[in-house]
Parts: structure tokens; sequence; C-alpha cells
């Protein structure tokens, strides 16, 4: 799959099958999150790992838009490491290249993803710092659950040329 194919064909996937990601694939996703770019190249993040099934049936009590969790073989959860910050503020930004990253490193394995939203929802934040054990300088920016597929998700266009503006609005 090239770059191009993998962005146009990726859809949110939130049901999986009961089947393991081999660790190979897993490294390689997590390496692709980490060649995200990131201000001042500050690679400002921290990858929690979650396999633990117990952990995994537990998310959606925390939070109401995560149910895919039941079936999904692993998720990850991408958080801002804010010892690591060079300059002000853009680390959620580094956080969100990293999780797409994620995402399309998933597709072009043909395992499926779905971006679920931590940041800057202070109650999920709390939730998810009070589960997974979060020091206080580790924010939790977002989930991403991760399976092989157990549903087919037509993909879509959503070219708009009205949205594209040539040297001003
Ligand atoms: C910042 C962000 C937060 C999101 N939060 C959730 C979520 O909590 N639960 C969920 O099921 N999907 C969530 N999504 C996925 C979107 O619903 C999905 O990307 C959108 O509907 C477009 O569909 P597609 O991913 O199939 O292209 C989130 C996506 C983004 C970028």
């Amino acid at each position: 799959m090239n770059t191009l194919e993998a962005i146009l064909t990726r859809r949110s996937i939130r049901k999986f099958k009961d089947k393991k990601i081999p660790k190979k694939i897993l490294n390689d996703i997590l390496k692709a999150a980490m060649h995200a770019p990131s201000a001042y190249n500050q690679q400002p993040w921290q990858f929690i790992v979650i396999d633990d099934r117990k952990l995994l049936d537990e998310i959606p009590n925390i939070h109401p838009h995560s149910d895919m969790c039941k079936t999904a073989a692993l998720a990850i959860l991408v958080c801002a490491d804010l010892t690591k910050e060079q300059t002000k503020d853009m680390w959620a930004f580094d956080c969100a290249a990293a999780t797409q990253n994620i995402m399309l490193a998933a597709h072009d394995n043909n395992i499926g993803s779905v971006w679920v939203g931590i940041y800057f929802r202070k109650n999920y934040m709390d939730a998810f710092k009070k589960l997974f054990n979060l020091p206080q300088h580790i924010i939790p920016i977002s989930l991403v659950p991760l399976g092989y597929p157990d549903e087919e998700i037509e993909k879509v266009d959503r070219f708009k040329k009205d949205r594209i503006h040539y040297n001003s609005f």
C-alpha cells in the first residue's frame, strides 16, 4: 500500500476479531509513532501499550465513546511528557501527529484502529491518569484501540474544492 492509498482508504474500525497483533507489527506501529514530526523535534511522547484484557474492558467505564476496547487486541495510550517540552504548548499537536502515524501504520498492516479523544476533556484525562498511574507530568492525549477488523467500512471521498483557497480567503 502506498502512502496516499493508506491515507485515502483508512476508516475508523470499531469492531475487531479475536486475533492477536504480532509483536513485530506492534513495534513497527510504535516506530511509526515515534517518527512523527514534532515542534523543535522535541518528541514529547510516551506510549502505554494496553494488552491486559481487564484494563481494556475497564476503559469504556471511564470513557463513554470507547466501547470498541472490548474487542480490541490492544490499545495504545498516547501521552505527552511535559519534561520533554522544548517549546511552549506544542506537545498536543506532536502527539496528534504520532496518533495519526499509529493509525496509518496499522492500516498498512491490515490492522484497524480508531482515535479516541482524551485531551482536553478534564474528566477523561483525570480518569485515565488514575487508571494508568500516570505521574503529574504525563498527560493522556489520545487512545488508539487496535485489532484485525471485524467490519468493513466503505472508503469515502471527502475532497471539497470549496475548502481550498489560494493566496487569500
Ligand atoms: C480528536 C478525535 C477524537 C475522536 N474521538 C473519538 C471517540 O471518542 N470515539 C470514537 O468512536 N471515535 C472518535 N474519533 C473518530 C472519529 O469519529 C472519526 O475519525 C470520524 O468520524 C471520521 O471517520 P473515519 O475515521 O472513518 O474517517 C475521534 C477522532 C478524532 C480526530
